[in-house]
């Protein structure tokens, strides 16, 4: 039930993109903010438990990534789904077994079928499609990727990826690229079934935290904003977190995660990241200040947080989702009868969003009338 109602969320996401509207009925998701280099893509990094994140100076991510991780068991353990790989991209290791599936992989939108089982080359496409739709290194763009990651070791999850905020531009950045990238932050975040991931490094002032500001403009009450603290390990010796996350700096409903990812050298000396959260588990475990709460710290922790706000938050919206579906459901009808048989092209593309549309409100009703009756009032 509760893994259903995300995925039929990721359904629709991918079916408004596909017709080239993003995200028109509001279906929630959660959306990372935070300045530059504040440990964004790590936090994505250590919940999908693999590096496949472009990385670098400057502004690495140039469009919105819509991350959905999908929890799917290991499908040579119990072999239910018949789906043979047709199309694998170099699938170096499962390629010795044709009729093995792979166990994880990633799959863009913009390619369907074709599975990554090699997430360098995750990288690699996000780089190429962001530069081909945006250019090689100056502007940005609110047009979003859509990657979805299957496998055993995620919670399924929906996730969104922003450009980090920067003061000023860099090379052949555009002069308002600070402004550009608020404004398209701000769009993801005013929408009230978002919810807001904001990532701060933990050394420094919470007070100039760049993404908690902004989160503080659209949910000045921090009702749909959680609290992420990066880089605990760099902190000052003698001074720690316990006070913000006790709510005694600046509360938040949702509270706040401290973690710790993997810093420059870990990167650059390739620590893996399995190895990253066995340290990050035993920082919190033995360290004075967090050891009596460790199991509220780290990585695992805020992915299990997430997914549960998440859906919590689905249930709570999906009567409203519902009916503003069905109102574009009777829009695209009427659109659909006063084109006639005049346009065949727009009564195709016409034709097209109604069939989706139908589709998910079949399933939608099945969720609902199905499996939950606390939604059937609506
Ligand atoms: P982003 O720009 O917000 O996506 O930030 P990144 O995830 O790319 O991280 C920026 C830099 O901070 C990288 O060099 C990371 O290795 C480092 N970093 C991120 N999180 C932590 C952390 O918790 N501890 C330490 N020591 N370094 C971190
Ligand atoms: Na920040
Ligand atoms: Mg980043």
């Amino acid at each position: 039930m509760d893994a259903t109602l995300i995925r039929t969320i990721n359904k629709l996401q991918d079916a408004f993109s596909t017709v080239g509207v993003h995200n028109p009925v509001d279906l929630p998701q959660i959306v990372v903010i935070g300045s530059q280099s504040s440990g964004k893509s790590s936090v994505l990094e250590n919940i999908v438990g693999r590096d496949f994140l472009p990385r670098g100076s400057g502004i690495v991510t140039r469009r919105p990534l819509v991350l959905q991780l999908i929890n799917r068991p290991n499908p040579n353990a119990s072999n239910e789904e018949g789906d043979k790989d047709k199309n694998v991209v170099d699938n170096k290791k499962d390629a010795v077994d044709e009729k093995k599936e792979p166990e994880e992989w990633g799959e863009f939108l913009h390619q369907p079928g074709v599975k990554y089982t090699d997430f360098n080359l995750i990288r690699e496409e996000i780089i190429r499609d962001t530069e081909a739709k945006t250019g090689k290194n100056a502007g940005i763009s609110p047009l979003p990727i859509n990657l979805r990651i299957y496998s055993p070791h995620v919670l399924t999850l929906t996730l969104v990826d922003l450009p980090g905020l920067t003061r000023l531009p860099v090379g052949d950045q555009p002069k308002d690229i600070e402004k550009q990238i608020r404004d398209m932050i701000i769009k993801y975040i005013t929408k009230p079934n978002s919810i807001i991931l904001a990532v701060t490094a933990a050394n420094v002032d919470l007070a100039n935290s760049d993404g908690l500001r902004l989160a503080r403009d659209v949910d000045p009450e921090g009702a749909r904003t959680i609290g992420v603290l990066t880089k605990v390990d760099l902190m000052d010796p003698g001074t720690d977190v316990v006070d913000i996350l006790a709510g005694r700096i600046i509360p938040l409903r949702l509270g706040y995660v401290p973690v710790v990812n993997r810093g420059q050298r870990d990167i650059d000396t390739k620590k893996s990241i399995s190895r990253s959260l066995d340290s990050e588990r035993s920082f919190f475990e033995n360290h004075q200040a967090y050891k009596s709460k460790a199991q509220y710290c780290g990585t695992p922790y805020l992915a299990r947080k997430l997914n549960m706000i998440l859906m919590h938050h689905i249930r709570n919206t999906l009567p409203e989702i519902k009916a503003k579906i069905q109102a574009s459901l009777a829009k695209y009808l009427a659109e659909l009868a006063t084109l006639g048989d005049g346009t065949m092209e727009g009564a195709g593309q016409a034709n097209i969003v109604l069939n989706i549309i139908t589709e998910f409100c079949t399933e939608f009703r099945t969720i609902i009338d199905g499996n939950s009756t606390d939604l059937s009032t609506s």
